[in-house]
């Protein structure tokens, strides 16, 4: 039987990508399958955990028993997440968010032109995780950091400017981890300057040490 020892938690979990429309058949977005937050939430409702899942569109059937809210841009996640929080009492940001949204949506799609060039223009989209940050009281924020390069140095800035209680590095270059993938490769920083390397293991594995880590940080005096 599988220990209940999330049962007094109420975990949000992002996942999936988010989609910034162009136009009506257009969009930008990133190769974020959703398995790593699906897996967390499956995995955390099945420790009892009350799970909400804010997820961006994917090909994933949404688990049983879980709370889905489906969003497709950056902007319907931050309203998602936002609306949750009062009742969350742990927030798991897996999605791979946006940063840069078109700066107009065309209401037809837009058509070619005699230009070889075409210019858009982007803007920036709010960072929910760092908002999330600012209001965070005694929730525990858990955030993952995506990086092709200097994996230690962006994942413990972000761990700091987001004011996070843990970040899981993935080094998305590495075939069998990050996007897609049915595995990942994670190096953890907690907020105390301590880092743990972890193997190569399934995102399903990966997201039952995610959630005992969660417990570590959440009740530190009884870690054995
Ligand atoms: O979905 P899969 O195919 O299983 O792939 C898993 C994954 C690679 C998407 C996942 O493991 C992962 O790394 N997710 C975070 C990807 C990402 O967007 O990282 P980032 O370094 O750009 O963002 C850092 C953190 O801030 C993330 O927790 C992100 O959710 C959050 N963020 C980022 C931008 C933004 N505007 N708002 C945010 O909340």
């Amino acid at each position: 039987l599988t220990p209940q020892d999330l049962a007094s938690e109420t975990i949000l979990v992002t996942a999936g990508p988010t989609r910034e429309e162009l136009d009506p058949v257009r969009y930008l977005s990133n190769y974020s399958s959703g398995k790593m937050g699906y897996a967390i939430a499956r995995a955390a409702s099945r420790r009892g955990a009350r799970v909400i899942l804010v997820s961006g569109p994917t090909c994933l059937a949404p688990p049983a028993g879980i709370d889905v809210r489906r969003v497709s841009s950056a902007l319907q996640m931050q309203q998602a997440v936002m609306e949750c929080l009062p009742v969350v009492t742990v927030v798991i940001k897996a999605a791979a968010v946006a940063d840069y949204r078109p700066e107009q949506r065309d209401k037809q799609k837009i058509k070619k032109g005699p230009a070889d060039r075409m210019q858009l223009n982007l803007l920036k989209n709010p960072d929910i995780l760092s908002e999330l940050g600012r209001v965070k009281g005694d929730r525990l924020l858990i955030g993952f950091a995506a990086e092709t390069e200097n994996l230690e140095e962006h994942a413990l800035r972000k761990l700091k400017n987001k004011n996070l209680d843990m970040i899981l590095a993935n080094d998305v270059s590495h075939p069998e981890a990050g996007f897609e993938v049915d595995t990942n490769l994670v190096r953890i920083f907690y907020r105390n300057g301590t880092a743990e390397q972890c193997l190569l293991m399934s995102k399903a594995e990966l997201a039952d040490v995610v959630l005992d880590r969660l417990l570590r940080l959440r009740y530190p005096s009884a870690a054995g």
